[in-house]
């Protein structure tokens, strides 16, 4: 039988959670549909495929995620022939965020390398957008709306329909299972990490709470300057007990042991260290903190037994609903926790499994690595998100939150993996630039000890927030070069800085040294490398990104 393939290129799951809610679709569209991560899917096998939808973010600066890059070298072979993807049709949805300087060129790249090798094209690529005020739905629900137009226009799956078949009973990709059994768990490479200490590293008055976590690592593998800790944080205790509240399980079930089956053998099962209880599902399994999607409202209004709730939810997840969705949820930043208390009815006793569709994973979050290498430990260097909105309580972020509360002992789940900074010998010169936490990679480097040269350091003023402002004086070799934007008048960012010290910057740009950027992917690269280009001028710029003599490893 005829089936579409759906193939994930995904570093922290958001492309994989949307190909398998492609795959779902599918299914209520009487199409067979095949979900494989990239890598893992048999590519001597492609030319003979009618269908396959692609939907891959972009991680590092601009690179595939790790889950495809070993098909991706392949499909860039020069002994493919032009016309090897001949017949076979292909969309392509890319995950992106506008705030880096390559915005979805993952997608962009694949789509244009498909079409090279003779691929039939559905629809133009779709580029979701973190920045947008949607999110990712902004870019996705009129893609897969072409999609799903042009693949019914193609007659290879006579059963299909345009619309999802209302009489089709969704079937949960997953379900809880209270007997005895083989378990099948992700291996994903987390490991729990002990905390030594969580030290606030701003002053006591000033606004931001920064911490500077240290971890012990028993005999974890040791890592480079410029390596990054993944973290698996869990809700907040406060959210925890907002959706407890409101989906209003008894103790019994809560606690009662639990594994999680596989409904569905395309997709992958979660890591066993979050799961085990339906409670500690809900505590660290599915994100009760972010705010909700589309598919959220459009999932508890298939399940709610409510008549005025379901139909306001489904209000809320029409296209007519757009503005009233972005006002209720969006600019209210409304969590998942709190949706799910203005709806009690609907919440009130769901059936366990149905929250596998209703709610989202948790996503890992990515932290440069602070300490010098060390086989023993690692720090982070971490900025609380803390904000308000016109909901009554601040918004906090999952993961800065969780982690600024660790107390010494406490675990937490995390995972080393290469950053996007390829640093030089030690004999090159660097130039530096890390404003706030962007700091964190390089004290990394100097730590070490054989690094040398500039490195700018931005941040509010010399007494609330200077990191590492006792340490920097006993590094032989590096000249911190502080710029502090609230002390003057004049707020004085790390570009001046660098416009102050231009000669020396020109001086050590042709002695050889590279330049690393780090920090807020905001205002502060662009306004860098308008310095750098200033004084080296473009063709210096275009040679230096290309060659890695100009590297920038950014976040928003
Ligand atoms: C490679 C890499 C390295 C990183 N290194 C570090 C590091 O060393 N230190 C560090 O602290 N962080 C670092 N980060 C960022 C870190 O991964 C998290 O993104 C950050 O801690 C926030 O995550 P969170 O879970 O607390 O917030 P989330 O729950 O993910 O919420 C963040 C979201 O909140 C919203 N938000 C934040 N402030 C406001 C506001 N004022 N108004 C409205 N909305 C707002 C934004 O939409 C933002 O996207 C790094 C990121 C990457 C990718
Ligand atoms: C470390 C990191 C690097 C990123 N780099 C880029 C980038 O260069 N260009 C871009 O458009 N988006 C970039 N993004 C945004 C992601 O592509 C986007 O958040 C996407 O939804 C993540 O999907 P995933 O969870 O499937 O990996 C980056 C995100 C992270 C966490």
């Amino acid at each position: 039988m005829t089936s579409i393939l759906i193939l994930y290129g995904s570093e922290t799951g958001t492309a994989q959670d949307l190909a398998e809610s492609m795959g779902r679709e599918c299914y209520l569209r009487h199409i067979t549909a095949r979900v494989y991560d990239m890598d893992e899917y048999e590519l001597g096998c492609i030319t003979t495929e009618k269908v396959i939808l692609f939907i891959v973010s972009t991680t590092g600066q601009g690179e595939m995620p790790p889950n495809m890059r070993r098909m991706w070298r392949i499909l860039l072979r020069k002994s493919l022939k032009p016309d090897v993807l001949k017949g076979v049709h292909v969309a392509v949805l890319g995950l992106g965020d506008s705030s880096y300087q390559k915005y979805n060129f993952a997608a962009k790249k694949l789509y244009r390398r498909l079409f090279q090798l003779g691929a039939v094209t559905l629809t133009i690529p779709g580029l979701a957008n973190d920045q947008h005020e949607l999110g990712i739905d902004g870019a996705f629900i009129p893609w897969k709306k072409e999609v799903w137009k042009e693949v019914k226009k193609l007659d290879i799956f006579p059963e299909m329909t345009l619309d999802p078949d209302p009489a089709i009973k969704i079937r949960t990709r997953y379900r809880f299972f209270y007997g005895e059994g083989a378990e099948r768990y992700q291996d994903d490479g987390y490991v729990p990490l002990k905390v030594i200490s969580n030290r606030r590293v701003t002053s006591e008055g000033h606004f931001q709470d920064t911490r500077l976590i240290d971890f012990e690592m028993p005999s974890y593998p040791s890592y480079k300057p410029g390596d990054v800790l993944m973290v698996r944080p869990y809700n907040p205790t406060e959210t925890l007990q907002i959706a407890l509240d409101a989906l209003g399980y008894s103790d019994e079930l809560l606690d009662r042991p639990t594994r999680i089956l596989n409904n569905d053998p395309y997709v992958k099962p979660p890591p066993c260290f979050l799961v085990g209880t339906l409670r500690k599902c809900l505590e660290r399994l599915w994100d009760l903190q972010q705010i909700p999607k589309r598919s959220f409202f459009e999932m508890l209004a298939y399940y709610s037994r409510d008549r005025a709730e379901k139909e306001r939810l489904k209000e809320l997840a029409s296209p007519e609903g757009l503005d009233d969705l972005l006002d209720y949820a969006n600019r209210s930043r409304r969590t998942t926790a709190e949706t799910l208390r203005d709806f009690p009815a609907s919440a009130k006793n769901l059936p366990p499994d149905a929250l596998f569709e209703i709610l989202t994973f948790i996503r890992p979050r990515a932290f440069s690595i602070a300490s010098a290498p060390s086989p023993s430990h690692v720090e982070l260097l971490v900025a609380k998100v803390e904000y308000k909105s016109r909901m009554s309580d601040a918004r906090r972020g999952l993961c800065s939150t969780f982690l600024s509360r660790l107390k010494e002992g406490d675990e937490v789940y995390c995972k080393i993996r290469p950053g996007t900074f390829r640093f030089p010998d030690p004999e090159v010169p660097v130039i530096c630039i890390g404003p706030g936490t962007g700091v964190a990679p390089f004290r990394s480097l100097f730590g070490h000890g054989s690094s040398k040269g500039l490195l700018f350091f931005g941040c509010r003023g010399e007494h609330s927030d200077f990191y590492f402002s006792d340490e920097w004086k006993d590094i032989e070799g590096v000249e911190v070069i502080p710029a502090f934007s609230r002390d003057t008048e004049k707020k004085i960012y790390v570009q001046h800085k660098m416009r102050e010290r231009a000669a020396d910057i020109k001086r050590l740009l042709e002695a050889g040294a590279s330049v690393f950027i780090a920090g807020s992917a905001g205002e502060m690269p662009k306004a860098v490398s308008e310095v750098l280009t200033e004084i080296q001028g473009e063709e210096w710029m275009k040679k230096a990104e290309e060659t890695g003599g100009i590297q920038f490893e950014t976040w928003s």
